[in-house]
């Protein structure tokens, strides 16, 4: 399998490929996602196992998915297929490509909402409609927004078009023009905010908040959100990292690669977690408000700052980027399978998908409004794709992609690819063999049996 490319093209050095990357990584799931969840699992202990849960099986995995889409220089069905018929087992190994697709159909729907609300908070930063609101004026116009199905669907409908657009122009003039512009932006951004956290006073408090690590606040739910968490805030476990290492040259190393992307992503969130903590705290504002943190309390606390508004406006233009690189990713390993299988054009297979999406996000953003009776499991759909893609098939997926890089991939193949020096290499086979299906397969053990 050398010296093959893949017929969507590849990046244009080893650099584009890990900014690509990060740009699928860092995204809501890093500033919106994880201060709420920190804070509603009280803070430091719950930072520290997800760091773990990083390290120790988000990394490695990580790996494995890299080295399994630069080997097969295809889309992660056929990848999977390629890369266990060269081991001598069965092409069956691309049905985790299959499930990885259905994830990445699903969250797109909930987070082209998300990204839709995104949208609208720019605007109502720009026009000053929050300037002083008090946070029940805050929490009421939140809510009315989710009330207004309409509103909803226009922005949604936006953040989808704006997704579907990049992701149609193809690995190099869209994905790559797009890390290229957006990715620098988004550093500068979250320097600029995490400098105006720094004069808040609330600094101190928000560093405690998730730095001191109190583990009589940590519950088996803690660390299924944080294992959870850490698929998806890596982009694991659905096929975007296979799809986007099937781009990526042959000569970089995919460890080294790989950390850089890890740490980056990790980097990101903490820092993100450090703008926003001080200023809830130095407002007095409650840390564990849930999905709303965002939302509902740093449009107030922006309203009562000085400068508020530019920092406002700044702010939420810098998730709304962070959002639209990893969307893309989202819709990537389908697009890819979908020109590869059905030999259609790209731009075809984006917009066929994109209306799949599109629609499905109509049902997501209708859980709030007209679709409100409709649950699974008692939640509703928003909140059950979410929680069944980041709880249950992400970390499926993951176990899945580790057993089958471990178990099932030649050693001499895997280390072809990975070049990791031998104690390394032992490490890492030892982590898809064991320890990171373990480490799964325990929590969700205990989603599914609760202790009481
Ligand atoms: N990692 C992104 C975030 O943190 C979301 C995302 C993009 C994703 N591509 C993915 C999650 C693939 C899981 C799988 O917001």
């Amino acid at each position: 399998m050398k010296n093959k490319t893949s017929i969507q093209g590849s990046w244009a050095s080893r650099w584009i490929f890990i900014l690509a990357a990060t740009g699928s990584a860092v995204g809501l799931g890093n500033i919106w996602k994880f201060p709420y969840i920190t804070g509603e699992n009280g803070g430091g202990a719950f930072v520290l196992v997800y760091l773990a849960c990083i390290l120790m099986v988000g990394i490695p995995i990580m790996m494995a998915e890299v080295f399994i889409g630069r080997r097969a220089r295809k889309n992660p069905i056929n990848a999977l297929a390629d890369v266990a018929e060269e081991s001598e087992s069965t092409k069956k190994w691309g049905v985790i490509g299959l499930m990885g697709m259905l994830s990445g159909v699903l969250i797109f729907s909930f987070y082209s909402v998300v990204g839709g609300w995104v949208l609208h908070y720019i605007k109502v930063m720009l026009t000053g409609e929050m300037i002083g609101v008090t946070s029940d004026a805050a929490g009421s116009a939140f809510g009315a927004l989710l009330a207004d199905p309409a509103t909803l669907l226009g922005w949604h409908t936006l953040f989808s078009i704006m997704s579907i657009a990049v992701v149609a122009a193809g690995i190099n003039k869209g994905i790559e023009t797009a890390t290229r512009i957006m990715m620098p932006a988004l550093f500068v951004l979250l320097i600029i905010l995490v400098g105006y956290a720094m004069t808040t006073g609330g600094f101190a408090q928000g560093w405690n908040f998730m730095f001191e690590f109190d583990f009589s606040k940590l519950t088996w739910n803690a660390a299924l959100v944080a294992l959870g968490h850490s698929f998806f805030t890596l982009s694991l476990g659905m096929g975007t990292i296979m799809a986007y290492g099937s781009y990526m040259t042959k000569d970089a190393s995919i460890g080294k690669t790989v950390l850089a992307i890890g740490g980056l992503d990790t980097l990101v969130a903490l820092v993100a977690g450090l703008a926003i903590f001080p200023i809830i705290f130095s407002n007095g504002m409650d840390p564990a408000a849930g999905p709303g943190l965002m939302f509902i309390s740093l449009p107030v606390a922006f309203g009562q700052m000085a400068f508020g508004q530019l920092f406002g406006v700044l702010f939420f233009v810098l998730i709304g980027v962070a959002a639209w690189t990893s969307a893309i990713s989202l819709l990537e390993p389908t697009v890819a399978f979908l020109v590869e299988r059905l030999k259609i054009k790209r731009i075809t297979a984006a917009v066929g998908l994109g209306i799949i999406v599109w629609g499905l996000g109509i049902a997501c953003l209708g859980s709030f409004s007209f679709m409100s009776d409709v649950t699974f499991f008692g939640k509703n759909t928003f909140d059950f794709f979410d929680y069944i893609t980041a709880n249950i098939m992400l970390p499926l997926g993951g176990i899945f992609i580790a057993l089958f890089a471990g178990w099932v991939v030649k050693d001499k193949f895997a280390q072809d690819e990975l070049q990791l020096p031998s104690a390394v290499f032992k490490l890492w086979n030892i982590s898809m063999k064991y320890t990171a299906p373990i480490a799964v397969a325990i929590v969700l053990y205990f989603l599914i049996n609760p202790m009481q």
